[in-house]
C-alpha cells in the first residue's frame, strides 16, 4: 500500500481524558498521552494500572466513560477499514485448533477483503513459514504469538498496538520481536506496546508512557523520563585514599556509602565535584563514574505507594 494514501499524520495516536470507571473500579482516570509514528513506544504499569483497559478503549472493544482515544484523528469505530489501518496483538492469538497457520490467515484475509497472498507474506514476516502447514493445536505459545503478530500485520498497518507480546518467548523470540517491531517503527509505522518486562522496554522503546493506578505518571523518551530523575543518581568512586576522600566529601554534604566491592557510591554532588573535592585533597582516583537509575528503578519510585492491584 502506498504512503500517499495516508496522510502524514495518519499514525498519531491521541489519548485525551480517558476515563473507564467498572462497577467497583475506575480502571483507567482522566487520561492523556500521544503516541508518535516512527518510534517505538513503551506503556508500562504495574498489574491493574489499565494498560489492558486503555488498549481496548482505542480498538473500540471497550466503551469508555468519558474521553476520547483516536488514531490520525479518527476514533477506532469511524476508520473505513481498519485493519489497514491498525494492527492489534491483544493475547495469545487464538484460532481454529484443527486450522492450519496459513489457512487461520487466509480465513483472516477473506473476511478482511485482503489479498490471499498477504497470508503468506505475513507468516514469512513473522518467521513461520517453516509451520504454516501446522495446526494450530500444535503450535508452541511462542509460535502463537508469532502468528498474533502476523494476523496484525495482514493490512500493512500504519499503526500497531501490541498488550504483553513477550509473553510466552523465549530469549530468542524476545530478541527476534525487538528487532521486528524497531524495524516497523523505523519504517515510519507507530508501535504502541505494554509490557511489564522493564528491561526488554529499556532495549525496545523510544518512549515510555508510564501509568499507575489509572493515572499518567510519565511520558517521553526514555533517556530523559530515566535523566530526569535525580533521585537514585550516585557516583562511583575507586580510590587508594578512601579515607581521604570520604572526609572531604562529607565536608561537602555528600553523603558516601561503599559499594560493598571496594568502590564508594557518592550522592548528593555530581562527578565533577568528586573530582575537584579528589584533587583539592590530593587524592588519587582510580575510577568515577556517574550512575544513573535504570529504568526499572525509575519505575519503581515513580510508581511507588500507587498500588497496582485494585
Ligand atoms: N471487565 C472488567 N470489569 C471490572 N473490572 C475490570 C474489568 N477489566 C478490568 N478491570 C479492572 O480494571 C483495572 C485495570 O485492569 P487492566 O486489565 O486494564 O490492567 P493492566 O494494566 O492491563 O494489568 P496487567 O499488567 O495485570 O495486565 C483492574 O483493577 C481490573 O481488575
Ligand atoms: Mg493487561
Amino acid at each position: 500500500m502506498s504512503d500517499g494514501q495516508r496522510s502524514p499524520t495518519s499514525g498519531q495516536i491521541v489519548v485525551s481524558g480517558l476515563t473507564k470507571q467498572y462497577r467497583n473500579v475506575r480502571a483507567v482516570n482522566n487520561l492523556s498521552f500521544t503516541v508518535e509514528p516512527g518510534r517505538v513506544t513503551g506503556f508500562l504499569g504495574p498489574n491493574g494500572a489499565g494498560k489492558t483497559t486503555t488498549l481496548r478503549m482505542l480498538l473500540n472493544l471497550v466503551t469508555p466513560t468519558s474521553g476520547t482515544a483516536t488514531i490520525g484523528g479518527q476514533r477506532y469505530a469511524d476508520l473505513v477499514e481498519p485493519l489497514r489501518h491498525v494492527g492489534a496483538v491483544l493475547e495469545a492469538s487464538s484460532a481454529h485448533k484443527g486450522r492450519t497457520g496459513i489457512n487461520h490467515l487466509r480465513v483472516l484475509c477473506a473476511a478482511a477483503g485482503l489479498p490471499r497472498q498477504r497470508a503468506d507474506e505475513a507468516l514469512a514476516l513473522v518467521g513461520l513459514t517453516p509451520a504454516a502447514k501446522r495446526k494450530f493445536k500444535g503450535y508452541s505459545l511462542g509460535m502463537k504469538q508469532r502468528l498474533g503478530i502476523a494476523a496484525a500485520m495482514l493490512g500493512d498497518p500504519r499503526v500497531l498496538v501490541l498488550d504483553e507480546p513477550a509473553n510466552g518467548l523465549d530469549p530468542e523470540g524476545i530478541r527476534w520481536m525487538r528487532g521486528l517491531l524497531k524495524g516497523l517503527a523505523h519504517e515510519g509505522r507507530t508501535v504502541l506496546v505494554s509490557s511489564h518486562l522493564l528491561s526488554e522496554m529499556q532495549l525496545l522503546a523510544d518512549d515510555v508512557v508510564i501509568i499507575a493506578a489509572g493515572h499518567l505518571v510519565r511520558q517521553g523518551p526514555v533517556d530523559q523520563v530515566i535523566g530526569s530523575m535525580t533521585q537514585g543518581v550516585r557516583v562511583r568512586v575507586r580510590t587508594p585514599q578512601a579515607e581521604a576522600l570520604v572526609a572531604a566529601l562529607k565536608s561537602q554534604n555528600a553523603t558516601v556509602d561503599g559499594d560493598g566491592q571496594g568502590a564508594l557510591l557518592v550522592a548528593g554532588v555530581d562527578a565533577a565535584t568528586v573530582g575537584r573535592v579528589a584533587l583539592g585533597a590530593g587524592v588519587e582516583l582510580h575510577e568515577l563514574t556517574t550512575e544513573r537509575p535504570d529504568l526499572e528503578g525509575v519505575f519503581l519510585e515513580l510508581t511507588a505507594g500507587k498500588a497496582g492491584i485494585r
